[in-house]
């Protein structure tokens, strides 16, 4: 048998993008910039949702929490990363590493679960509207809401543990932005075959089932729209609802292909794109896309500014 000597990895050096340093500077901009329009943006919906009694419905409550999420998912990533694209080799310790990969799965686990109840709600509103108030009560909605924390929760604590059991015994670089489940699969040194088997059938579970679920209520709501009577109201809705589909195969798509086989045969260069999709570009699009473009959440805005104003007359 192979002696492996566990505590031979105190801890791990994230790569990141060194292998084209020549472009480290300019992603390091880019990705501050977007880090902060991130925050900026998602901080202003949990602001307006908060201030605003008349968003106080399913919808804008579910739309808060998804900010939450999302800021809580880029903080777990980007700050390190904006780091790691700083310097050319960063170390992280062992500690550090595997709680990034537990609020990463936590979060991350949590934003799947309220895309798919957010997926719900509109399917209950548009496609049936009279029954809404019932399939969308006060209890089914905090049940739902729950749920989706506590799915998140379990899914970071169970997989984090189990990785962490792992022995590591050597090389410690990690090719990867973050220490995600699958970078850092690749350097135990052990037979992870019946984690992959959990790994398959727990992504199946927490992405693809979610996923369909959402896909087959947009094609209802989309037939819905089909039956409308006036031609930019369904123009209208029809734009919402694209741009909703997009964000949400864009994240579910790059989040499948990364964690189904986290041993899979893609390159670590394109490991890395669509981890970036993933982290970046969603918690970036969601306010965007969900709220800011939204009439009603427009109008609160304009509100709470002219508020603002007012009790501050120059
Ligand atoms: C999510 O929304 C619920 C209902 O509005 C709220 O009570 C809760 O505090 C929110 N959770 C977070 C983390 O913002």
């Amino acid at each position: 048998m192979k002696r492996q000597n566990q505590s031979s990895v105190v801890e791990f050096i994230l790569l990141g993008f060194s292998n084209s340093p020549e472009f480290q500077e300019q992603l390091f901009g880019v990705f501050l910039v977007v880090y902060l329009v991130t925050l900026l943006g998602n901080a202003i919906i949990i602001v307006v949702i908060s201030l605003e009694q008349s968003l106080h419905v399913p919808m804008y409550l579910f739309l808060q929490n998804l900010s939450v999420v999302d800021v809580s998912f880029s903080a777990a990533i980007m700050p390190k990363m904006l780091v790691v694209l700083s310097t050319q080799k960063t170390s992280i310790s062992f500690i550090s590493c595997f709680a990034q990969m537990y609020f990463i799965l936590f979060f991350g686990g949590t934003e799947c679960f309220l895309l798919g109840a957010m997926a719900y709600d509109r399917f209950a509103a548009i496609c049936h509207p009279l029954s809404y108030p019932m399939l969308m009560n006060k209890w089914v909605f905090m049940k739902l809401l729950m749920m989706s924390w506590a799915l998140g929760f379990m899914l970071g604590t169970v997989q984090t543990s189990w990785v962490v059991t792992f022995p590591f015994c050597g090389p410690n670089e990690i090719n990867h932005i973050s220490c995600e489940t699958p970078a850092v699969l690749e350097l135990a040194c052990a037979d992870t075959f019946l984690f992959e088997i959990y790994a398959f059938t727990g992504t199946v579970l927490i992405i693809i089932v979610p996923f369909v679920l959402i896909l087959l209520s947009y094609i209802r709501i989309l037939f819905a729209i089909l039956k409308m009577p006036s031609a930019t109201g369904r123009q209208k809705a029809f734009s919402t609802c694209a741009s909703h589909l997009t964000s949400v195969t864009l994240f579910y798509g790059t989040a499948n292909m990364t964690y189904l086989q986290p041993k899979s045969g893609y390159s670590p260069e394109t490991k890395k794109l669509m981890s970036l999709s993933y982290s970046l570009l969603t918690p970036l699009l969601n306010p965007l896309i969900y709220s800011l473009r939204n009439s009603e959440m427009k109008k609160a805005l304009v509100k709470l500014w002219r508020r603002k104003v007012d009790s501050h007359p120059f």
